[in-house]
């Protein structure tokens, strides 16, 4: 088990990703300002906590998203009571992020229970992690799995490994432990089993959506959603929506985070190590949401 107990703490793992997935990521950034608050609670000790949560990750918009709205909330409460409106804004965030989610598996559920045939277990492809340990409870795009697995509904999951960092291996262990079948991949064998029809469904987490419904997520996102179309697999995303990013018009204004050449553990030789690719809009089947499930491109529906 990790403590955070300090601004400094949240930041460090917000940036070394030992809290990890978008929804995560803003939780922790929200109790991150309330524990910043600690000594000081003045206007300029909050900016400073908020900007030093701000600069940790750039990809994932439900880091900013949070810190907007704790600012938000904060910036004109009384100083002697800022720092308890921030843990409850902080429990409210985390709370919403719960239920969010489980709204998420029902919707997907739908979804998966309409390809059901004759008792055959759907065959999902997914990749990195967007289960429970990227998100406060629930997960995004494993939500709708847990919610089919509990419904009765037989599902196989085809996880793959996603490399460098191998976060489909947290969503293998997660599987494993909420017992549902599943297959660990090679990044590169998705494209195999999309063409031998070994794939009903690919569905995938996000860590920002565009206006227009370009979709940022995990490196190798992208060449999935390629290689469903190529073979007519529907591709969907899950995602709440503190992930949409109404302000961003499309995909070519998400920043990519470029992360240390070590993590391709490749000695001297030059490397590139982009941690995100973006999806377009025209790939994805379907957006689902705590409110329902939308086509790509049509996302204004859900800006309140
Ligand atoms: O491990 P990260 O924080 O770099 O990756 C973020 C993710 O977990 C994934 O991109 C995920 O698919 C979307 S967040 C549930």
């Amino acid at each position: 088990m990790l403590r955070l107990a300090s601004l400094d703490d949240a930041a460090h793992a917000i940036r070394v990703m030992q809290v990890r997935g978008a929804p995560l990521i803003g939780a922790t950034a929200a109790y991150g300002v309330a524990l910043g608050l600690a000594g000081d609670t003045s206007d300029a000790h909050l900016d400073h906590v908020i900007d030093t949560l701000a600069a940790t990750r750039p990809t994932a918009i439900n880091l900013h998203w949070a810190l907007d709205r704790m600012r938000r909330v904060l910036q004109n409460s009384a100083l002697a009571t800022r720092r308890d409106l921030a843990w409850s804004e902080a429990r409210a965030i985390a709370t919403e992020d719960k239920a969010a989610n489980a709204a998420i598996g029902q919707h997907g559920l739908a979804l998966l229970q309409a390809r059901q045939q004759s008792g055959q277990p759907i065959n999902i492809m997914t990749h990195c992690n967007a289960g429970r340990l990227a998100t406060v409870d629930n997960g995004t795009a494993i939500s709708p799995i847990y919610a089919a697995h509990a419904a009765g509904l037989p599902v196989h999951v085809w996880v793959s490994e996603t490399r460098p960092r191998n976060q489909g291996l947290l969503t293998a262990w997660e599987l494993r432990e909420a017992g549902v079948p599943h297959t660990l991949i090679a990044d590169n064998a998705a494209g195999l089993l999309m063409m031998q029809g070994k794939v009903d469904l690919v569905i995938v987490g996000a860590d920002r959506i565009a206006a227009n419904g370009d979709t940022a997520n995990k490196v190798g996102t992208y060449l999935k959603a390629l290689a469903a179309k190529a073979h007519g697999v529907p591709f969907y995303v899950a995602a709440p929506l503190s992930t949409i990013d109404f302000a961003c018009p499309s995909g070519a204004a998400i920043p990519i985070e470029e992360r240390a050449a070590e993590e391709l553990g490749a000695g001297d030789t030059p490397v590139a190590n982009p941690a995100f690719d973006v999806t377009p809009a025209g790939l994805i089947g379907g957006i689902v949401s705590e409110r329902g499930i939308a086509r790509a491109g049509e996302l204004g529906q859900w800006k309140t």
